[in-house]
């Protein structure tokens, strides 16, 4: 069984989502061993622990990033996580954190990257007047939200939308995307060539499938 680790700072919605898919079957032969926040008061630190997962609070405290870095990965060593999955957490990770696990930590963003990377995508695509935007499951590397792309669901704006309808509309697609993504990287049925992740014949032809 593939251990995952979930790093996240708020809501949790993408961690349930992805805690979800595992218990109906849809990743095959994963757990999640361990749920680290930043922030103590995370409404999906309490959900982890609503369900009966492992948890730990690793804030800042005015530390360097390495600092707290270096405990998050003692944590998530202790846990045995092979697979680091990053689902709103809001903290830069160190160099030291990107190496320790290399293409082994996924992030998923609320645009279609390279479109609007940072904070307040969905407000960033709205501002800008795009038509379509989306959501980005990738490899998380030492650029922010910038590694390998695993999988991208667009979302049309459409005419009246607001940031919270949008954000709603792609968090929808979130949900779907994230459990597929970790389901796809799991199988090890790819390869990545420069920056650009390859699915192998199998995996083809269920996209063909998808597409069909
Ligand atoms: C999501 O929109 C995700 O794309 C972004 O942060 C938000 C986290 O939401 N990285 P949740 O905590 O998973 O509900």
């Amino acid at each position: 069984m593939t251990r995952l680790g979930i790093l996240l700072s708020g809501r949790g919605s993408n961690f349930l989502a992805i805690a979800d898919a595992i218990d109906r079957g849809q990743i095959d032969n994963a757990g999640i061993s361990i749920v680290i926040s930043n922030r103590a008061e995370a409404p999906g630190l309490a959900a982890a622990r609503a369900r009966g997962l492992a948890t730990a609070v690793i804030e800042a405290r005015g530390r360097k990033r390495a600092e707290q870095d270096a405990e998050i990965i003692a944590c998530l060593r202790e846990h045995g996580a092979e697979l680091i999955c990053l689902a709103g957490y809001m903290r830069l990770l160190s160099p030291e954190f990107v190496v320790a696990y290399p293409q082994a930590i996924l992030n998923i963003h609320p645009s279609l990257l390279p479109a609007f990377p940072g904070l307040d995508a969905q407000r960033q695509a709205l501002q800008y007047g795009v038509g379509i935007t989306g959501c980005t499951v990738h490899f998380v590397d030492d650029q922010l939200d910038h590694g390998v792309i695993v999988l991208q669901r667009p979302v049309p704006v459409l005419d009246g939308d607001d940031e919270a309808a949008l954000s709603a509309r792609i968090l929808e697609q979130e949900h779907i995307a994230y459990p597929e993504a970790i389901a796809r990287v799991l199988s090890g049925n790819y390869t990545i060539a420069d920056r650009r992740y390859v699915a192998r014949a199998s995996h083809n032809a269920s996209l063909l499938e998808e597409i069909k």
